[in-house]
């Protein structure tokens, strides 16, 4: 015990803070401890004699703080202990319904993406992700979108009012050049990722949606890689009797390009509005990387070549999991997520 009496209480204040009672036992050791007739606080009173007048008060507000801090502590556990509402001393029902504690769940989009990561990553694809807010450059300019490219236009990007030359990205593209020019080949990438367009909202467009992006920069490269992988992909998703078809297309960043179509089927209205009738659905574009877009991010055309794909995550839900409409994945409604 310390000599100052002042400090002896204050630590013996500090001991009542800190006991831990946990059960009937530990609440009677208390008890006699702090609050019996043999109690550690009584001799405190003892040492008023040491105290000088003009401290007395003090002194005595010191030890009647004490004393109450034990006795709240002694009723406030008590009161806990003998409360049949308190789980230490409560046998619950067992037969009892369990709580219903609603366990979340991956959204059907993350799922899909999820998915399409695993299969790349399989084959080598490292997943890098960037920015939503993007500039111009890295957006349209250094994947050869011309000023007069109508994918430039007000109607069709978001651009941000309060942040003049930054746009919210149109496509995962942007990843490619942001990684481009901070890498050199062999690039082999993969950016997942939320893209936005200024798009009228039906059951098969959105104006905000997802794509993920692919990239594969090396010596030699060549357009039968790009098949390849692309069959490859689309059979790990789909199963290996899935049809696809390449068809030719024109992207400013990608010289040839194309349009990579799955099988969906032609039954009933859904099949006919989503695929146009046509019994197949758009799901990515791809293409061999322009020599001028890979100039513009510092590799050597001559010495690179390579092939890049973008993929919307919507469309491939939809096949997924046969859901007619993209608008359901943007809603939040609990009934239609719970089901995934
Ligand atoms: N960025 C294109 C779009 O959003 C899709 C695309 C086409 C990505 C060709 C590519 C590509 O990487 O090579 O419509």
């Amino acid at each position: 015990m310390s000599s100052d009496p002042f400090e002896s209480v204050r630590q013996m204040l500090a001991d009542v803070e800190q006991v831990a009672i946990a059960d009937a036992a530990s609440l009677e050791s208390f008890r006699l401890e702090y609050l019996g007739s043999k109690n550690r606080i009584k001799p405190m009173f003892g040492l008023m004699g040491q105290i000088s007048t003009d401290r007395k008060k003090e002194f005595g507000q010191l030890l009647n703080e004490l004393k109450n801090r034990a006795e709240e502590k002694f009723e406030a556990f008590k009161e806990k202990l003998v409360n049949p509402s308190n789980a230490a001393q409560h046998i619950p029902d067992l037969s009892l319904p369990a709580i219903n504690l609603h366990r979340g769940r991956r959204h059907p989009i993350s799922q899909v993406m999820d998915r399409i990561v695993d299969i790349f990553t399989k084959i080598g694809f490292e997943v890098v992700e960037d920015r939503e807010m993007e500039d111009d450059w890295n957006n349209f300019t250094a994947l050869n979108t011309p000023d007069d490219h109508p994918a430039r236009d007000m109607q069709d990007t978001y651009y941000l009012k309060d942040l003049p030359g930054l746009l919210l990205r149109t496509h995962t593209s942007s990843v490619q050049s942001r990684f481009m020019t901070s890498n050199t080949p062999p690039i082999r990438i993969l950016a997942p990722g939320r893209v936005y367009r200024n798009e009228t909202i039906s059951s098969r467009s959105h104006c905000q949606f997802h794509q993920v992006e692919g990239l594969y920069i090396d010596k030699g490269v060549t357009m039968a890689d790009l098949k390849q992988t692309l069959l490859f992909f689309a059979k790990e998703m789909y199963g290996p009797d899935i049809s696809i078809r390449l068809r030719p297309s024109y992207f400013p960043f990608t010289e040839p390009s194309a349009e990579m179509d799955i099988y969906w089927g032609l039954q009933n209205e859904t099949d006919y509005r989503i695929t146009k009738g046509t019994g197949w659905l758009e799901i990515l574009g791809c293409g061999m990387v322009d020599p001028a877009v890979l100039s513009n991010c510092g590799i050597d055309p001559e010495v690179y070549s390579g092939f890049a794909f973008g993929m919307g995550i919507e469309r491939q839900a939809m096949r997924q999991f046969m859901i007619p409409d993209i608008r359901y994945f943007f809603e939040n409604d609990l009934r239609f997520l719970q089901q995934f």
